[in-house]
């Protein structure tokens, strides 16, 4: 496969495919247009044709032309391969054969064959009645979730699918009988209200089983099977998607009942993920419909840990993530039982960003005059997102430190604390072998390339450019583009507003730097990069006069260095 990702990746220009969704100018040797991810006003969208890569300097939708294709027509990357393929005329070199396209049809006409015979078993079983109505399912969520029931006899349905033509070898790897002791097989789903898993397509693709009444284990889900992967599905994506790809919006519970308590509650996007954790595809999933994810867990140990492990994963993949924990026990189901639509609903609109929900758990444990309180709030400030809310939270407590009456000093202090634990942020990993150019420029001449992107510091950014300070060679290159456009001085306003219509080349190290930068920078660190690479250009001077010296350069290294001994004995 990753022959014909190549093959076709040589073959398409991206220039041709973008050129279909968005007006784009040409720029130098790159490409500019109004960003189709955002509702942009001015072009802040770049297209690289010699990387084959796109950016937004806006919004920051990047990737290549696979994932262009991805996200804005939200397929699959098997899907935007086949799509770009046949654009290509590139033959594919593995389509599933027709043994194997007769195999999957057996073994989903089987899994229909058993979803059949449990909803025909449902409407057999008072139990089972009972216990849907006890919890508030009536016929029409039934039927719309396709609840069956799995009877206590031991092999009322190993027998169905036998006498339908199925070996019970296969349904054992369909997870719907297991073998025992003897040889004989046996009903996986026994005593057991059924709920069937659909895939993001609607296909049925397994089954949980909630035991009717108390009884251990409370589910059962189906393991892996040739149809199943519980690590790529997430329980309700079939309806959830279409609305989530409206709103933006996915609502992530933990149970089925959440899920089916959510829908009727009116919140369409709620998904879950099945007797696992979340997973990398699942946030992958997620992330093909929405921007934008509400964690809504229960409020114990377990859910908090659960929601703090989903927010980092979800977030490191670029989905904003909002938190929303219920009383202790509740959840969504419950609440729908107990407050009606409208409980859900306030649930989900109570969801706070991460650092608050963080900040809000840890006034809720100690208090302000504890030490420990702020050695967990700095750590917690210190993986805020932005300085923003650093700022803000920090002039937030700084009426609560304790032993400073100053507000602004203890402000800066709080401040200080907060940035000396802050590390580079954490970013999404590209997802395909999308080529990122590496910055082969020194730390310091990075730090004035990046000062150039802040409007208050580019003045003097720009002043180290014109002063020739640059040593690598691609800091050299990016300078002499950049001064050869600015030659009546650099841009003012917003860098996305200007980076669009630079070169292809000096974007990419603008791209690469910010990427992996810390986010703050100020006036201090900047000087401090100027000044080191001015020293840099003064040994650099140095060693060139030297080497024009011949016999006399041993000599004035000597006194060069008596005269520093000198120097630091003076200090
Ligand atoms: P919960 O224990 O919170 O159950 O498990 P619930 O969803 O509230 O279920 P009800 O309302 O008592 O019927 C949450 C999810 O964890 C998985 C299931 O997917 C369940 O929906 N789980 C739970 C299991 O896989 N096995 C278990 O034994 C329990
Ligand atoms: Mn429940």
């Amino acid at each position: 496969m990753s022959d014909d990702v190549e093959k076709v990746r040589s073959r398409i220009n991206i220039v041709n495919v973008i050129e279909r969704r968005v007006n784009l100018k040409k720029t130098g040797r790159g490409f500019t247009g109004l960003c189709p991810f955002h509702d942009d006003k001015n072009p802040s969208f770049s297209v690289n044709p010699s990387t084959g890569t796109y950016r937004c300097w806006s919004c920051g939708a990047k990737g290549d032309v696979f994932n262009f294709v991805m996200e804005l027509d939200r397929l699959t990357f098997r899907e935007a391969l086949e799509v770009l393929a046949a654009e290509a005329g590139v033959e594919l070199s593995r389509r599933p054969s027709d043994p194997e396209i007769a195999l999957r049809q057996r073994r989903q006409a089987a899994m229909n064959l058993a979803q059949e015979f449990f909803v025909d078993q449902f409407e057999r079983s008072d139990l089972a009645k009972s216990y849907c109505d006890g919890r508030g399912l009536d016929s029409s969520v039934r039927k719309e979730w396709g609840l069956g029931f799995g009877p206590p006899s031991g092999d009322l349905l190993a027998n169905h699918l036998k006498k339908a033509g199925y070996s019970l070898q296969e349904c054992q790897e369909l997870f719907l009988v297991e073998k025992d002791s003897s040889g004989g097989y046996f009903d996986r789903f026994r005593s057991r209200l059924v709920i069937p898993i659909l895939d993001e397509r609607g296909r049925l693709v397994a089954f949980g089983g909630r035991i009717i009444g108390d009884g251990i284990p409370k589910y059962i889900n189906s393991s892996d099977t040739p149809l199943f992967s519980k690590r790529r599905t997430l329980y309700g994506m079939n309806i959830a998607r279409s609305v989530m790809s409206e709103s933006g919006r996915c609502v992530l519970v933990e149970g089925f009942l959440d899920v089916i308590a959510c829908h009727r509650a009116g919140v369409k996007e709620a998904v879950a993920s099945l007797g696992t954790s979340l997973s990398e595809e699942h946030v992958a999933l997620i992330k093909r419909w929405a921007q934008e994810a509400v964690i809504l867990y229960d409020a114990d140990k377990a859910g908090q840990a659960a929601a703090d492990r989903a927010e980092k994963m979800l977030t490191a993949q670029g989905v904003k993530v909002k938190i929303a924990l219920m009383a202790d026990g509740q959840d969504p189901d419950t609440l729908l039982r107990s407050g009606g639509p409208d409980a859900v609903l306030a649930a989900v609109a109570s969801a706070v960003p991460p650092t608050e929900f963080r900040m809000e758990q840890l006034r809720q444990r100690m208090k302000p005059e504890h030490d420990e309180f702020w050695a967990e709030a700095f750590s917690i400030l210190a993986s805020a997102k932005s300085l923003l809310e650093i700022e803000r939270y920090s002039t937030e407590l700084a009426g609560l430190y304790p032993g400073i009456r100053d507000r602004v000093a203890a402000e800066k202090l709080i401040k200080r604390e907060v940035l000396r634990r802050r590390k580079a942020p954490a970013r999404a990993v590209v997802q395909t072998a999308t080529k990122v150019p590496k910055a082969a420029v020194h730390a310091s001449e990075g730090q004035v390339i990046r000062a150039l992107l802040m409007p208050e510091l580019r003045r003097a950014a720009f002043l180290a450019l014109q002063e020739d300070l640059f040593f690598t060679g691609q800091g050299v290159q990016v300078a002499s583009l950049l001064l050869a456009k600015w030659s009546d001085g650099p841009p003012s306003g917003a860098a996305n507003q200007w980076v669009p219509g630079l070169d292809p080349e000096v974007q990419d190290v603008f791209a690469m730097l910010e990427a992996k930068a810390i986010l703050s920078m100020s006036q201090e660190s900047l000087a401090d990069a100027i000044n080191w690479l001015k020293q840099k250009k003064a040994e650099r001077e140095l060693q060139r006069i030297k080497g024009g010296l011949g016999e006399d350069a041993s000599k004035l290294e000597i006194i060069q260095r008596s005269l520093e001994e000198l120097k630091n004995k003076k200090s």
